[in-house]
């Protein structure tokens, strides 16, 4: 009998993860490593929600919680996705978890059958596939479409439906790619959901708050508000207010399904840390300044890297509409050697010669579905992002 679960066989460890661990571990030896692998801002969590977080220490609130979460909580996310959605959730459809991750892993744990299908549109954020099965699932990839910045099209959506599709997981703006859905985009995919009833939306509006004009963020239940009764809207405040280590996620979605992801919840993390979720009552009904200043610092680093990469032979990055990542394509220098003789036949081999020769730790294109590209985090100074492009212009060159 093995030891192992047949589950685990279906997954493998986050390449993210990964990279990044061992970009710190090269840097622990005393390499000279930049790391644009990790997604989480490099900005501190604002003062005001550090504050609310050592009141609740100080408090006492310190016990286990509601396994939905606190009801102040519950009601900050109600009127957020009023203020912000036009969504019109009622506490007890609405539940937090450890982190978007945790909510997102409970609604596929709650709902996914073995067979069942889940589309995913391709570049993903590397979890999507994984956890569906995990669940058993099938997750059925659906390819972006290049000419169109990654962006899938209704026809290839309402090609990929099935009788077992039970989820679209839907990420806008995308990890990795930063392409965002304008409303009007968005109207057409949920106009293909509205002729096939049984198709819920699972949607990851995470990097809403990072979002770079002309491009303005819509979730698909405020485009359409007939799918609001099978949308499981996901958000968090990992990304918005630079709180990545307090892992706090919520959802809001139809309230039997949101029962269930309680359930599931009671029986594993029980509740997410309490005093994390006085931090976030903060974070949401506080002062929302941070929000604003973040992303103005986000989109001079977009700008940075997007001319900075265009300008490098065999390298051609798009522009994001958000998010804090960019995803150049290397279809240009793929064939070539490094001065090694190393060929460069994937997006991989670029990735792990890149890091080998200049130190410089990204995520090749192929952990996220499509390539051949790489996936820079820009949050980082704009003097370590000057510098890493340098290093990539001279890793660049260097290929023959
Ligand atoms: C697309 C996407 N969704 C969800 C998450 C999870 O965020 P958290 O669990 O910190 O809320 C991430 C984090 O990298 C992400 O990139």
């Amino acid at each position: 009998m093995a030891f192992l679960s047949d589950a685990l066989a279906r997954i493998k460890p986050s390449p993210t993860v990964a990279i990044t661990a061992h970009a710190r571990r090269l840097r622990e030896a005393g390499r000279d490593i930049i790391s644009l692998s990790a997604g989480e801002p490099d900005f501190d969590t604002p003062a005001n929600i550090r504050a609310a977080a050592k009141a609740a220490i100080d408090r006492g609130d310190t016990r286990y919680t509601a396994p939905e979460g606190i009801s102040e909580l519950r009601r900050a996310i109600v009127a957020k996705f009023a203020r912000e959605n036009r969504l019109d959730y009622a506490p007890d459809q609405v539940i937090v978890s450890t982190g978007g991750k945790q909510v997102l892993f409970n609604a596929l744990v709650a709902t996914i059958n073995p067979g069942d299908e889940v589309i995913v549109p391709a570049p993903y954020w590397v979890s999507y596939p994984d956890m569906v099965r995990l669940c058993g699932g099938t997750p059925v990839i659906v390819a972006g479409d290049l000419g169109s910045g990654f962006r899938i099209t209704p026809e290839v959506l309402a090609a990929a439906i099935t009788p077992r599709t039970k989820w679209l997981i839907f990420n806008s703006p995308s990890n990795p790619t930063g392409a965002g859905y304008p409303a009007v985009e968005l109207g057409r995919l949920t106009d293909v959901l509205l002729d096939h009833p049984h198709v819920w939306v699972m949607t990851d509006d995470i990097y809403e708050h990072i979002a770079y004009p002309p491009f303005v963020f819509a979730t698909p239940a405020e485009v359409e508000p007939r799918l609001l009764d099978r949308t499981l809207t996901v958000n968090g405040v990992s990304k918005a207010y630079a709180m990545t280590g307090w892992r706090i996620g919520y959802a809001g979605g139809p309230q039997p399904l949101i029962r269930a992801m309680t359930t599931v919840q009671s029986q594993s993390t029980t509740n997410p840390c309490s005093i994390s979720q006085w931090a976030a009552v903060e974070a949401l009904d506080g002062p929302q300044d941070y929000i604003a200043e973040a992303a103005a610092a986000f989109r001079r680093r977009r700008d940075l890297m997007v001319s900075r990469l265009n300008a490098i032979p065999g390298i051609a990055c798009p522009q994001p509409d958000g998010a804090f990542y960019v995803y150049p394509s290397i279809a240009g220098l793929i064939g070539r050697r490094t001065p090694g003789g190393t060929p460069i036949a994937t997006d991989e081999d670029f990735a792990g010669a890149l890091l080998a020769a200049e130190g410089v730790a990204v995520v090749f294109g192929d952990a996220f579905g499509m390539g051949p590209n790489f996936r820079i985090s820009y949050a980082a100074s704009e003097a370590t992002l000057d510098e890493a492009c340098a290093r990539i212009a001279r890793f660049a060159a260097s290929l023959g």
